[in-house]
């Protein structure tokens, strides 16, 4: 695991970026997992800019998300296919029809979940997957308890994630309850993971996830068992963590040594 912390999520985000852009100039058929909330949007700005400078092109690469809202058609608003198009995919040389999004509105959620594992299969697997962190250390919408080893399935969450979430909607009883996500297991199984953290109110998730146990109260912390995994922090969501010193002067070497 290498933690790069910097000054500002902004500096993280272009760090992840380089990361990012180097993929996909080394293999411009890479298949990408990506995350939605509001930690990727700089990440997302940063490539809309890179693709923009024609430094990369998404011409060929395909997509899957992590997760999205049972019950939220992909028009709604809040809806984390609306989220992908309106972020990322509207703003760069993708073709919309590489880059998938669980149905939320799928009739039968466990057909729906295996289809989409067997499609990521098929594609060669993901080569990097971006995350971020619940306040309470979840991956993508795999809440506390929920099995290292699972699948993408359908789940509930947490009264702590409704009520982060709500502030997207217009009011808590509007955020939905259950969500269709990828398995801790699911998300194991990307080649490289690249996790960002913002934010003081991620500091004991980051901390739990770095230094903490394995453990699926905090589900981030499997990532400990990942061979190459990223996390990009700001100051304030690594400010917990002992090594933090350490960690900074490690990362920044690999980092170097990945994009020279
Ligand atoms: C949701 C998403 C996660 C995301 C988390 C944090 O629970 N399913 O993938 O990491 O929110 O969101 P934010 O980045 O807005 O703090």
């Amino acid at each position: 695991m290498e933690i790069i912390v910097c000054k500002t999520k902004e500096e993280a985000s272009r760090k992840a970026a380089a990361l990012v852009a180097a993929l996909v100039k080394k293999n411009p058929k890479a298949v990408l997992g990506l995350a939605t909330g509001s930690t990727p949007i700089p990440l997302y700005k940063e490539l809309i800019a890179l693709n923009k400078a024609k430094k990369i092109s998404f011409k060929q690469v395909r997509s899957w998300n992590l997760d999205e809202y049972w019950g939220l058609p992909p028009t709604h608003d809040q809806s984390y296919r609306y989220f992908m198009d309106t972020n990322l995919f509207d703003h760069v040389d993708i073709a919309k029809k590489s880059t998938h999004v669980l149905n939320g509105l799928a009739k039968d959620a466990a057909k729906e979940c295996a289809a989409y594992e067997k499609a990521i299969k098929a594609a060669g697997g993901i080569d990097l997957q971006v995350l971020g962190i619940g306040s309470d250390g979840h991956i993508a919408f795999n809440e506390p308890g929920s099995s290292l080893a699972s699948r993408t399935r359908l789940v509930s969450l947490t009264p702590q994630t409704v009520k982060d979430n709500s502030r997207f909607f217009k009011k808590a009883a509007d955020v939905p309850r259950y969500a269709l996500s990828m398995g801790v297991g699911s998300i194991m199984e990307a080649k490289r993971v690249v996790l960002l953290a913002f934010g003081a109110n991620k500091a004991a998730a980051v901390a739990g996830a770095v230094e903490g146990g394995v453990s699926q109260f905090c589900t981030a912390s499997a990532l400990q068992m990942h061979p190459d995994a990223w996390f990009f922090c700001d100051a304030a969501a690594a400010a917990k963590l002992k090594l933090r010193k350490y960690y900074t002067v490690r990362g920044e070497e690999a980092l170097a040594r990945e994009l020279a």
